[in-house]
């Protein structure tokens, strides 16, 4: 393993207060994006798609690292340039996604486990020499009544261990994503010990694993309410009740925490990760910094609607997002620099 390699690839990711762009939704899920929209769900829709976001002039100035779909990572511009040339001639770490999904999990109602270790190792092979150098695993863990069960964090985590211990073999930092959802009536105190404890159990299989935990980047859930939850947490309480989970139960070794944003709206994820690093910057051993989708994506989605002629507009949108997510990094946004 060259530890070295993956020490500085995770460095570089989250350089001058970058964070990730998650453009890797699998085909049914982007489709399922597309069809809210009208836009047509196929595949030259989606490279077409894909294109404008890697040819959003000024991206890599706040965007370090952009995590691909297997579909895409194969793809070209109309012209023919590689997705992946383009990407890293905008600066810009290419990354992908390599589970196949979350599915039932046998014997747990409601719950379900993230597949895709079987030949693994051949595939991170092939997307190394494709120009990936980082990669992703999301798993899916729900609060409801009597769940998570042990038998579902345990299994999730062991599969992402396993996962990142292939990937530093491979030569690629592996993005370690257990996503508890924000799906039901929970409150900001129940995600907030699932969280813990989910976090708990991956470390431990994690180290069970050897992982290097400098080499890793963690990209988990901010600590939140349902969204059937009633009860509506300022600013400051989401920020207290997340950094002061991760300080008890992520090691200070872990290079950078880049959070997943859920479906929260686009300004409150920015809001809420300007909070974080204005009242912890000083106490907090590692970056604290976003991986987000949708928090950055939909609204130039929402603009592009699967025209040609929305596209300049769409990437204006795109990179003011990704920059106001910078500058919560550095804790420097406002509300002023949305309505610019
Ligand atoms: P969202 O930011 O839309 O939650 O997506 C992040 C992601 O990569 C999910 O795996």
């Amino acid at each position: 393993m060259n530890m070295q390699m993956l020490k500085d690839t995770a460095r570089l990711l989250f350089a001058d207060d970058k964070g990730l762009l998650a453009m890797d939704e699998s085909n049914g899920t982007c489709n399922k994006r597309f069809a809210a929209l009208g836009i047509a769900q196929t595949v030259e829709a989606r490279r077409a798609y894909r294109e404008l976001i890697v040819t959003t002039p000024g991206l890599g100035e706040s965007i370090g690292g952009a995590i691909l779909y297997d579909e895409t990572i194969r793809q070209k511009k109309s012209d023919g340039t590689p997705f992946v040339k383009v990407i890293i001639e905008a600066g810009i770490t290419p990354g992908i996604k390599v589970d196949i999904g979350a599915r039932e999990l046998a014997g747990h109602p409601g719950e379900k486990v993230t597949e895709g270790l079987d030949g693994l190792r051949d595939r991170l092979e092939e997307y190394f020499q494709m120009g990936a150098r980082f990669a992703k695993w999301r798993a899916v863990i729900a609060i409801g009544d009597g769940l998570p069960s042990w038998g579902c964090v345990e299994a999730n985590a062991h599969a992402l261990a396993r996962y990142a211990a292939l990937c530093q073999e491979a030569g690629l930092v592996p993005v370690v994503e257990p996503e508890v959802i924000m799906d039901g009536d929970h409150t900001l105190e129940q995600c907030g010990e699932i969280t813990d404890e989910v976090l708990r159990t991956v470390f431990g299989e994690l180290y069970a694993q050897r992982v290097v935990i400098e080499g890793m980047i963690l990209k988990p859930n901010m600590v939140l309410p349902g969204l059937a939850c009633t009860i509506e947490p300022s600013l400051e309480e989401v920020a207290d009740a997340t950094v002061n989970c991760f300080l008890r139960a992520v090691p200070a070794a872990v290079p950078a925490i880049a959070f997943l944003s859920g479906g929260q709206p686009a300004e409150l994820a920015s809001a809420r990760l300007n909070a974080m690093n204005v009242r912890f910057k000083s106490r907090m051993p590692w970056a604290l910094a976003f991986s987000f989708a949708r928090a950055i994506q939909q609204p130039a989605l929402e603009i592009w609607k699967g025209r040609e002629t929305n596209v300049v507009a769409a990437q204006q949108v795109l990179v003011d997002r990704a920059r106001c997510n910078q500058a919560a990094r550095r804790g420097e946004y406002s509300q002023q620099m949305e309505a610019k």
